[in-house]
């Protein structure tokens, strides 16, 4: 019982050390097991029907990283310290009967794809009408919704391993997504950018959190 307190206590405590980092030391790098644990805590991250959204792009261009300050408001700081910025793409194409979910379906999941089975059916019924998920953008939008859900499972993971983060929202899409498709880094048929994580080790104190109280966001229907 004690043990599982110790969790208990552990969660919490790491959950208020993580927080939006604003200053990064540029001298300290992230330790690749380090990196590779919390990429891994992404990759097993859950998503809708299974699938993985989601591509994980480290920016290590020392060049694009500064090309990317004027547009991207919110990454500077973490630019300017970070040794690592992720963008996390989302795929924007995603449909029951595109190639992209035959190839979930058939080379991941290793079960039979047939676009009128019932699975593809279902999977279709659930996109079309109950999540109204018709055109590019709100497929777009599905799928940067579970990038996020990678994001935060990374930022705790880093957490834990005392590395600090920020999450990234603070660009003009439209303006990225151009440089970075101009790079060769983005196809933007297939992808856009759902938002960008940065990861590196803190310059300045841990920020106490605000927050509304539990009794304010949380309630029982019974
Ligand atoms: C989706 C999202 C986007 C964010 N975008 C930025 C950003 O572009 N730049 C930044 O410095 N902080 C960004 N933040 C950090 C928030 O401002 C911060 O998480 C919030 O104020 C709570 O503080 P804490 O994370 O330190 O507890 C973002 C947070 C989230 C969840």
């Amino acid at each position: 019982m004690r043990e599982h307190e110790e969790i208990q206590e552990k969660l919490i405590e790491v959950a208020n050390r993580r927080y939006a980092t604003k200053k990064f030391d540029p001298d300290r790098k992230v330790d690749d097991d380090d990196w590779r644990t919390i990429l891994e805590v992404g990759r097993l991250s859950p998503s809708s029907f299974g699938y993985e959204p989601w591509q994980f792009v480290e920016l290590d261009n020392p060049q694009m990283r500064q090309d990317l300050k004027p547009i991207a408001w919110g990454a500077v700081n973490s630019i300017n310290g970070a040794d690592k910025l992720l963008l996390i793409f989302a795929r924007k194409d995603i449909t029951y009967d595109s190639d992209y979910v035959k190839y979930m379906v058939q080379d991941v999941k290793r079960h039979e794809y047939d676009p009128n089975s019932k699975s593809s059916q279902a999977f279709k019924h659930f996109q079309e009408t109950d999540m109204d998920i018709n055109d590019e953008r709100t497929r777009f939008d599905w799928a940067a919704k579970q990038c996020y859900i990678a994001m935060a499972n990374m930022m705790m993971a880093a957490a834990a391993l005392k590395i600090d983060s920020c999450p990234i929202e603070g660009f003009n899409r439209e303006k990225v997504e151009s440089y970075l498709a101009e790079k060769g880094v983005l196809d933007r048929q297939h992808w856009g950018l759902a938002v960008m994580v940065s990861f590196g080790y803190r310059d300045e104190p841990i920020k106490p959190k605000s927050r509304q109280a539990i009794s304010d966001i949380y309630r029982t229907i019974k």
